[in-house]
């Protein structure tokens, strides 16, 4: 009995075998639990050699169940680890990820350059009313300026009588928004997004501007100046740079200037600092003094300067894009070709 059990349990192939054999010998109705019932017909001479003796029977048919067990389970981690192994040395596959917009990298390096030198972030909304983006920029309703920049509405409702909110044609509205929260003295950089209907290699309805301000004491535009040849070295990674301020004129300004920069292009690839070129790059100017008021700053203590840059342009300038709607265009093969994706 115990060579045909352990026979059999040694050639089980799996776990259910295995129980089918427990249950056969040492079930209620097993082949043993019958003879341990015969033992109350024996004499007790007899019970005492065949007790002790299916006893160590049992025992060594359960000790021989759970070594087999153990071996299948082994054998079964076995062949798992066998099948299911990983090549953790193998090279990954190559996953694209997302990256960040050139223009929003741009914008980016613009206002860490101008964080450095002590300038807060502030932003606007996009759609402004008449007041902030015209009128307390000194730009009332009858002025052409209005005209000149292709200003988008906002529809009204009929009988809405209330005028009409415009999308933001420059960042300049956030220099009285500014001025409101804070009052002076400021120093303030505003990068964000602006609209005009405009489009065609240089221009898109919905482009990016940065304004800067600085209201204090005692400003003046040697402090722009100053403000704009560390923007620029920084910025085009030169040691030095020739700006050009050419009189010019916006209403929220007074005396107002166009700012240039020295450059050549070798081969069509711009060189700042050096050449005989001239680039423009930003409006600026002093604050005119109806634009501190309508801020809520008093013109006779304080005075400051303010610029407003495209960041586009100035994107397209560094990377040497000749179109600028491609940036809008995300079209990835444009992307990778400038370096701008992965
Ligand atoms: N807001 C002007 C523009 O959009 C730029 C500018 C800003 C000029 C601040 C002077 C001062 O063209």
């Amino acid at each position: 009995l115990k060579a045909k059990y352990l026979g059999l349990i040694a050639d089980a192939g799996d776990e259910s075998a295995i129980e089918d054999l427990r249950v056969q010998a040492l079930g209620k109705k097993g082949e043993i639990a019958l003879l341990m019932r015969g033992l109350g017909a024996m004499s007790p001479e007899e019970r005492q050699s065949v007790g002790p003796a299916l006893n160590a029977l049992k025992d060594e048919i359960n000790s021989a169940i759970a070594a087999r067990k153990a071996s299948l389970g082994d054998a079964a981690l076995a062949e798992r680890l066998r099948s299911e192994w990983l090549d953790v040395t193998l090279p990954a596959r190559d996953r694209r990820s997302g990256t960040i917009h050139p223009i929003s990298q741009v914008s980016d390096e613009v206002t860490a350059i101008f964080a450095d030198m002590g300038f807060a972030v502030a932003e606007g909304p996009q759609v402004e009313s008449d007041w902030y983006n015209f009128d307390a920029l000194n730009i009332p309703g009858h002025h052409p300026a209005r005209a000149e920049m292709d200003t988008f509405y906002m529809h009204r409702l009929a009988g809405d009588n209330r005028a009409p909110s415009v999308l933001r044609t420059h960042t300049s509205p956030v220099q009285i928004r500014s001025m409101e929260a804070h009052g002076a003295p400021l120093r303030i950089i505003c990068p964000g997004r602006v609209y005009r209907a405009d489009y065609d290699q240089t221009h898109t309805p919905m482009f990016h501007q940065v304004e800067g301000l600085a209201i204090d004491r005692n400003i003046s535009m040697a402090n722009l100046k100053w403000v704009l040849e560390e923007f620029v070295k920084s910025y085009f990674e030169v040691d030095s740079v020739d700006l050009r301020f050419r009189a010019s004129h916006f209403p929220f300004t007074e005396p107002s200037a166009e700012v240039d920069i020295r450059c050549s292009w070798e081969g069509g690839t711009l060189k700042v600092g050096e050449g005989d070129d001239w680039l423009e790059i930003l409006g600026s100017g002093m604050i005119h003094p109806k634009v501190l008021k309508a801020g809520g700053i008093d013109p006779d203590q304080y005075q400051g300067f303010a610029f407003g840059m495209g960041i586009d342009r100035i994107a397209m300038l560094k990377y040497g894009i000749p179109d600028l709607r491609a940036f809008f265009d995300s079209d990835l093969r444009w992307l990778r070709h400038y370096g701008f994706a992965s």
